[in-house]
């Protein structure tokens, strides 16, 4: 029972490492019908899929076509030789697929333009790039935009430039892409680009129940991008159901009506591209002042191997650690209940047999060390903890990160349960946490603070600062976290501004 349980999970592990290495996530069919709607809507002649896999946007394009009775030829490309055998199994014939190459889409593409393109792209993180395709991705991407893109970009990056360089003048392209094309650092100028030479015709998001990829932990959405006059406004959207009965209205024209599970929003380019195209637009006018105008953002102690450096006091006292070299540490958003951290958290967690010690023996020789901690090294070294990557970079190796106690922490990632947490216990967060260190040491100043970063409207802000994730789970990193802004309103009521940073006057004000 239990080996037939760990076959499934072992097989699910290796597939879903495949799925990542090859970026190779199916459209479902809702999803492929609106877009292909889209996408066809002025009846071309040709369509390209350049990320072709089982071929759903090709059964959907061939059935639009049928049922609009105009001749469409397809073109496909994909880089993987078995897609072809994989693309006849779900339901396509060799005339429907006499057009696909095995090629890379970005690096080798297509010697001509399209008028409908329409992808769903691999989703293939940086870090899973080669040096050299990187280097090749981000000498294309200067090539074609002028400008360089930031190295954290992922291939569905790239793709869509390419994508856009091939899509014939007034063709059509429709585009469904993971939301951090539009949240990462290199998304103002990648979207500033291309706001500048084409038509935003719609941006579809998705509400937690009706995304499209209910596996995957990643938020999606979809792009509706003519090539003609770029203009000033265009139509976001929020689907909140699987049907593509209403978007598919939506998408031909029928702007007037009443939808039942489409929210729609009328929003200037300039101010989505701002926000970032993944977010609803603000509703208010900007705020004064950001969380970094009062304190700074820095993350949690990363260890290195946190089973070896982070312990029960239970286990310190058993290896005979003495007090001195430990630190109060927290290394789990999950041991944190509420938004407030006591020592009386910190007891139950230790009742509990949760790690709730740092070992930090900082600034002292080997030979200065008790016996007993040399002994604990000296294991820790035999097993390798020493050659570990993060580890071996440190002199000595066991020399771990210091931060100084902040008196706020944040958790920051989390499904709807990002949080601010006033440590009153006294702790060090891990890297599962980050600490906010307010400008002033003032504790006035710090309740003030404190007061402002707890209130549900500074919560809801931290949509306009984080990544999104699958099930409306947000990411936000420290110095998105430093941008957060904090209403106006609050930061009177509570009269902190006199804490706020001086703001640098540049040339021109
Ligand atoms: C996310 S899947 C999408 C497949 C299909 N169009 C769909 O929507 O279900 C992306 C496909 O792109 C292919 N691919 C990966 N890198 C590529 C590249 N550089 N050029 C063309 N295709 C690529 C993968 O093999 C995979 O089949």
């Amino acid at each position: 029972m239990n080996r037939k349980r760990h076959q499934v999970v072992q097989r699910s592990r290796s597939e879903r490492e495949t799925l990542r290495t090859k970026g190779q996530f199916w459209t479902p069919d809702w999803v492929a019908e609106f877009m292909v709607a889209y996408a066809l809507q002025d009846q071309p002649k040709r369509l390209l899929d350049p990320a072709l896999g089982e071929g759903v946007f090709f059964r959907v394009a061939k059935r639009y076509a049928e049922s609009h009775r105009f001749y469409l030829s397809l073109f496909g490309r994909d880089i993987d030789m078995n897609i072809v055998a994989q693309a006849r199994q779900s339901g396509l014939n060799d005339n429907d697929l006499r057009n696909v190459e095995i090629r890379d889409f970005v690096l080798d593409p297509p010697t001509e333009q399209f008028p409908a393109i329409i992808a769903n792209p691999p989703y293939i993180r940086h870090h899973r790039l080669s040096t050299l395709q990187k280097a090749s991705l981000r000498d294309f991407a200067r090539t074609a935009i002028g400008r360089h893109i930031d190295g954290r970009a992922g291939l569905h990056v790239y793709f869509l430039i390419r994508a856009l360089q091939t899509l014939s003048p007034g063709g059509r392209l429709c585009y469904i892409v993971s939301a951090d094309i539009c949240e990462g650092v290199f998304a103002q100028p990648l979207w500033q680009w291309i706001a500048s030479r084409n038509k935003f015709d719609a941006v579809i998001t998705f509400s937690p129940e009706a995304t499209p990829f209910p596996d995957m932990d990643t938020n999606v959405l979809v792009f509706c991008i003519q090539k003609e006059q770029p203009n000033k406004h265009f139509h976001w959207l929020k689907c909140r159901s699987q049907n593509a009965e209403e978007l598919i209205s939506f998408l031909s024209g029928n702007r007037h009506k009443q939808f039942k599970t489409l929210e729609i929003h009328h929003r200037s380019v300039d101010e989505a591209i701002k926000t970032g195209l993944s977010r609803p637009p603000t509703q208010t006018a900007a705020d004064r002042y950001t969380l970094g105008d009062f304190a700074s953002v820095m993350r949690g102690i990363v260890t290195g191997d946190i089973a070896f450096f982070f312990m029960t006091l239970k286990r310190a006292r058993e290896l005979g650690i003495p007090k001195s070299m430990l630190i109060k540490a927290v290394g789990r958003t999950r041991d944190i209940e509420g938004d407030l951290f006591c020592c009386e958290d910190v007891k139950r967690l230790e009742a509990k047999g949760r790690p709730t010690r740092l070992l930090n023996v900082n600034g002292l020789a080997f030979d200065q060390l008790p016996a007993t901690v040399q002994a604990y090294l000296e294991e820790g070294a035999s097993r390798g903890i020493d050659k570990k990557t993060l580890i071996r970079t440190r002199n000595p190796w066991y020399r771990v990160e210091t931060r100084t106690i902040p008196p706020i922490m944040f958790a920051y990632l989390g499904r709807r349960n990002a949080r601010f947490i006033r440590n009153c216990a006294g702790v060090v967060p891990l890297n599962c946490l980050l600490c906010v260190y307010p400008n002033h040491p003032n504790l006035e100043f710090v309740e003030h603070l404190w007061n402002i970063l707890s209130h549900p409207e500074t919560i809801n802000n931290l949509r306009m600062v984080g990544k999104s994730y699958g099930g409306d789970a947000i990411k936000v990193e420290p110095r998105a976290l430093e941008r957060l802004p904090l209403p106006d309103h609050l930061v009177q009521t509570e009269g902190i501004e006199k804490y706020a940073k001086p703001k640098q006057c540049t040339l021109f004000d």
